[in-house]
Formats: C-alpha cells, sequence, structure tokens
C-alpha cells in the first residue's frame, strides 16, 4: 500500500500515519519529522530548516525533497509507504509525481483529513502543554494553519480530479477514524491508481 496524508496542523496525520503504518506492515514517513531529525545537524540547511519550522511556514521544496525522496523511494521498493505531510503545495506535488514516474511509483489513495478550525487549534494546544513542541504558540499555529488553506489546501481538488482522494471526517475518536480510512482503503478497486 502506497498513501499520502493530507491535513492541516492538528487534524491527526501523525496519529492515523503511525496506526496505519502498522497495520498495513509498510513505512511511516513524517516529513515534519524527517525535517526535525535534518535541522538537528551544524551547517547551513539546517539552520534553514529550524527558522522555518519556527516560524511555522514552508521549508523550501528543493530542501524537503532531498530529504525525504531517497526514503520515499525506498520505502516504494521495500512493499510500501505512509507519507504524512508531504506535497504541501501544488510544485511538490507535481515535482513527487514526475519523480514517481521516473521510477515506476504510484500511490493508491491521498487521504485528506479535515476537522473545523477551532478543533485543531485546541487539539495543538493541548499537546503544546504536555509535550511543548516549539511551533505550537498560538500565533504559529494560526500562521500553520493559515500557511496550510493559502499553499496545501489547492492540492485536495489536485488529487480530487486525478481521482485518488479519500476525504475522511478527522472530528472522531482517532479509532473511528483509523476504521473509516481501512474500510475506504478496502473498496478501492485494483487499478485505482495515480502517479
Ligand atoms: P509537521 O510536523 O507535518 O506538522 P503539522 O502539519 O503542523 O502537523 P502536526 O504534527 O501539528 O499535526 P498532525 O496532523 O500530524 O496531527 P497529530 O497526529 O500530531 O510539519 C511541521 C513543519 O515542518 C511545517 O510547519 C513546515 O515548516 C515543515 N514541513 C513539513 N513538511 C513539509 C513539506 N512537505 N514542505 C515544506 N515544509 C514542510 O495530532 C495532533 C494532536 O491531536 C496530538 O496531540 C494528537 O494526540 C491529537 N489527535 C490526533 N487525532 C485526534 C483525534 N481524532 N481526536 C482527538 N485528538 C486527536
Amino acid at each position: 500500500m502506497r498513501l499520502l496524508l493530507l491535513a492541516p496542523p492538528g487534524a491527526g496525520k501523525g496519529t492515523q500515519g503511525w496506526v496505519l503504518s502498522h497495520r498495513l506492515d509498510v513505512a511511516h514517513l513524517s516529513s515534519g519529522d524527517l525535517l526535525r531529525e535534518r535541522a538537528e545537524a551544524r551547517d547551513s540547511c539546517a539552520q534553514l530548516i529550524r527558522e522555518h519550522q519556527m516560524q511555522g511556514d514552508l521549508v523550501p521544496d528543493a530542501l524537503v525533497l532531498e530529504v525525504l525522496a531517497p526514503k520515499v523511494l525506498h520505502a516504494a521498493a521495500a512493499g510500501g509507504f505512509i507519507v504524512d505531510g508531504f506535497p504541501r503545495n501544488v510544485q511538490q506535488a507535481e515535482v513527487a509525481a514526475d519523480l514517481a514516474a521516473k521510477h515506476g511509483v504510484t500511490v493508491d489513495a491521498v487521504v485528506y483529513l479535515h476537522a473545523a478550525a477551532e478543533v485543531l487549534v485546541q487539539r495543538l494546544l493541548a499537546r503544546a502543554e504536555r509535550e511543548g513542541r516549539s511551533d505550537d504558540t498560538p500565533q504559529v499555529i494560526r500562521h500553520r494553519l493559515d500557511v496550510f488553506e493559502r499553499e496545501t489546501s489547492p492540492l485536495v481538488s489536485y488529487y480530487r480530479k486525478r481521482g485518488v482522494l479519500l476525504a475522511v471526517d478527522a472530528d472522531r475518536p482517532p479509532e473511528q477514524v483509523t476504521a473509516d480510512i481501512l474500510d475506504r482503503l478496502a473498496e478501492l478497486t485494483p487499478g485505482h491508481r495515480a502517479p
């Protein structure tokens, strides 16, 4: 199985990505986690990633591709993947589609998790109290939601037009969201694939 998880901050990409990767026995690749890991190095790229993540802005596309592409291609060859948080704009989607076509990789579905902004803000503020993630401040959360609306939400129609979008209501307990995604994936017909 090869899935992309598309969702605003707090909708549950990380939560569902982790559970689904275990249920489907494929790798879970979170662009946010991989970039945070890369940001721990002591070089100028790491510094650039830290600055963008702290402000809630998208990291430059070339850097994201450099970090993520080898891992996705490796996971594709090893049996499948759940990619959470990539692509984040139409340019990333187009570059990824070209790369995927070049390597013969297809995607079975793009799962779009949606919930109202106030639900997302509450979840992220609650996480801030528990975990203290540096971009979970009220101001940066708002900015991340704005960035999603402006940069990432056009991907909903982009993937819907390509016939691979599964829209899932994420404002339910996590287990119900997982069950819904798995039911919807089971309904996919063979051949329902797009680069
Ligand atoms: P990233 O790490 O992807 O953060 P995000 O998109 O802001 O998403 P979150 O991790 O905040 O939320 P989530 O949807 O994963 O929800 P989660 O499951 O954690 O990206 C961070 C930054 O990295 C970006 O701002 C950008 O700078 C950079 N970046 C990443 N990818 C990039 C790309 N492709 N291009 C450029 N830059 C990129 O859940 C959140 C909370 O809600 C948790 O506490 C969880 O327990 C709870 N929760 C989850 N589901 C439910 C539920 N159903 N009911 C109740 N609570 C729930």
